[in-house]
């Protein structure tokens, strides 16, 4: 563990979201959150422009077009966020590269200014980092940063992510690091991750954990999906269940592209459940939408096959099996 606030932060992190998410929170916080008025968790999509070309992302082939969030949108979601509960979580990615967005830093500073969420955090390939940058990134009060770095071995990078430049995301980590703890700072946690899946061998697993312990903040591995059956050529390594369930995670999250549209889930890489615009409505308005509950019925019914990106997913497993008391919650879905 490195010099950031590991324990303490861990601690707080560890009180909301199943153990080694950031995404699903656990049962007794979800019952103790969710409101008709405002979502707990917001993704918000700066940009989905990016500087790489993963193998296992989609992103290329998303029908919205490559595009950036305006800035009034950003403003006017920011803004209205302000008025309701604390955020527990505002995460500032989805399928691009957030630092690709000309103000990714100001957003952040607004968010903070406006005091709107408990964590804002991001992932992020790291690769646009330059020496100004992260000194800015520190300053703009970010709370949490997952680097994407996905390989040890050079040639594992650039045969996943497309370029030659696992070096230079390493120095860029690193450096981060060494200004964080020189100016003695908490913030931001920084969390370095890898997926296990079977392009990538346990010993180079291994050799990612030997280089990043006591580095980083936090060494993170992940399993792989196939974004709702999107990417063909890889095994999924994700959770699995024997048996299925809900997903909870729209009773308490909601996504904003960069477009404006509103979705569900952030596997949702070709806006499939479109549950609203931002553009035209109100954040509470698409939280209690038709669409929405509609969405959120099927599941209930256990109609799980009604969309493509839910047929095959399993991000909702580590949450468990809430049915008979989101059944009772029928304001959600009726
Ligand atoms: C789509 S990226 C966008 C954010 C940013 N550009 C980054 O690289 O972190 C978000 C996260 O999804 C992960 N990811 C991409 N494809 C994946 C897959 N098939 N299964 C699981 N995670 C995946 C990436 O490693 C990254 O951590």
């Amino acid at each position: 563990m490195g010099r950031g606030p590991t324990k303490k932060y861990h601690k707080a992190l560890n009180a909301d979201y199943v153990k080694g998410t950031l995404t699903c929170l656990k049962a007794s916080t979800i019952k103790r959150v969710i409101n008709n008025d405002f979502p707990n968790v917001l993704n918000i999509e700066p940009t989905n422009r990016c500087n790489l070309k993963c193998v296992y992302c989609p992103r290329t082939r998303a029908s919205k077009g490559v595009g950036l969030m305006d800035w009034k949108l950003y403003t006017r979601i920011i803004d209205e966020a302000s008025k309701y509960k604390k955020l527990l979580m505002l995460n500032f990615h989805k399928d691009g590269e957030s630092f690709l967005h000309p103000r990714f830093l100001e957003m952040v500073r607004y968010a903070k200014k406006k005091n709107v969420a408990k964590t804002i955090h991001i992932n992020t390939n790291a690769l646009s980092w330059t020496d100004k940058l992260m000194d800015e990134i520190i300053d703009s009060g970010i709370d949490d940063i997952t680097v994407s770095i996905d390989a040890a071995r050079a040639t594992t990078f650039k045969k996943h992510k497309g370029v030659n430049c696992l070096s230079k995301v390493e120095r860029n980590v690193r450096l981060l690091l060494e200004k964080r703890d020189k100016r003695g700072l908490h913030k931001p946690f920084i969390r370095v991750k890898i997926m296990e899946f079977a392009e990538v061998s346990k010993d180079e697993i291994a050799e990612f954990f030997a280089r990043w312990e006591g580095i980083a903040d936090f060494v993170q591995v992940t399993g792989i999906h196939s974004w709702g059956g999107a990417i063909k050529n890889v095994k999924v390594t994700d959770e699995n269940s024997q048996s299925r369930y809900p997903c909870v995670i729209m009773w308490y999250a909601l996504v904003i592209n960069w477009n404006g549209e509103a979705t569900v889930c952030s596997v949702d890489w070709n806006t499939e459940i479109k549950v609203g615009d931002a553009k035209k409505n109100t954040l509470h308005e698409i939280w209690n939408s038709k669409a929405i509950k509609d969405v959120r019925r099927y599941q209930i019914e256990k109609e799980y096959d009604n969309h493509k990106i839910c047929r095959d997913c399993v991000v909702w497993v580590s949450i468990g099996d809430l049915t008979s008391w989101l059944t009772k919650k029928s304001e959600f879905y009726e």
